[in-house]
């Protein structure tokens, strides 16, 4: 299965990626994470992205397609990947078209009021990359990881007014790639308000649909 999951930022794009990469032993590929990755470790790309992310605007699709492609190579993409925020652009999904034979794009559909919400609470694993919510989705213990035990973060573009930054970028750039799915006959839309497995439900059926 190769899978493209789209929707607004804080739809549960990377929740369900983390769900979905179990279910059919395949990885998550996260250009967010990756560049956060790059951000910690203070490399010269993180260091000139910080700035980016932290305005709630985009990186430039040259560094995400390059970062993607490498990514793709590699042994355990063989049988598939969850793509998870990246194509962000029509840019990036035309050039993505060229390198790998996409099976399905799934948009999680979540309206703009329910998002800061969810971004507020958010708390993420610095270690592992898993995803938490302070009342929707709790640790067993506060603050810390239950995979992996490290301190859980806060993402520093999770701030309202960058919320809403990210949101217009959202609409101006990438929402229309629901039209570019559509017409490639792969998009898939899904409710992302219901619980995180009933969502996931929802993707499998309508992703194994659309395949
Ligand atoms: P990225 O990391 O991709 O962030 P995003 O798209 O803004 O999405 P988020 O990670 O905020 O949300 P999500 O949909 O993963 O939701 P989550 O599962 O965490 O990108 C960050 C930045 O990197 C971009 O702004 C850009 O600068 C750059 N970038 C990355 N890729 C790029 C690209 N391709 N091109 C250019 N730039 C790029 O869920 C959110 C919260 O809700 C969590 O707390 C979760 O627990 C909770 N939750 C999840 N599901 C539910 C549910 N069903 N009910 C209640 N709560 C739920
Ligand atoms: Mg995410």
């Amino acid at each position: 299965m190769k899978m493209i999951l789209l929707g607004p930022p804080g739809a549960g794009k990377g929740t369900q990626a983390e769900v979905l990469s179990e279910h059919y032993g395949i990885p998550t590929i996260s250009t967010g994470a990756m560049i956060r990755a790059e951000i910690r470790a203070e490399s010269p790309l993180g260091l000139a992205a910080k700035k980016v992310i932290d305005e709630g605007q985009l990186i430039s699709d040259d560094i995400i397609l390059s970062m993607l492609q490498e990514r793709i190579k590699a042994d355990d993409c063989k049988n598939g990947f969850i793509l998870d925020g990246v194509p962000r652009t029509i840019a990036q999904a035309e050039a993505i078209k060229g390198f790998a034979d996409i099976d399905a794009a799934v948009s999680i559909e979540v309206a703009d009021e329910i998002i800061e919400q969810r971004l507020g609470g958010r708390r993420e694993c610095p270690k592992c990359g898993a995803t938490y919510h302070t009342i929707f989705n709790p640790t067993k213990e506060a603050d810390i990881c239950d995979k992996c035990g490290a301190a859980l973060t806060v993402r520093p573009d999770d701030m309202p007014e960058t919320i809403r930054k990210r949101l217009k970028v959202y609409h101006e750039q990438t929402e229309p790639l629901k039209a570019f799915y559509e017409n490639e006959g792969l998009l898939a839309k899904v409710d992302g308000t219901g619980s995180i497995s009933e969502i996931t439900e929802g993707i499998i059926k309508a992703a194994e649909e659309i395949k």
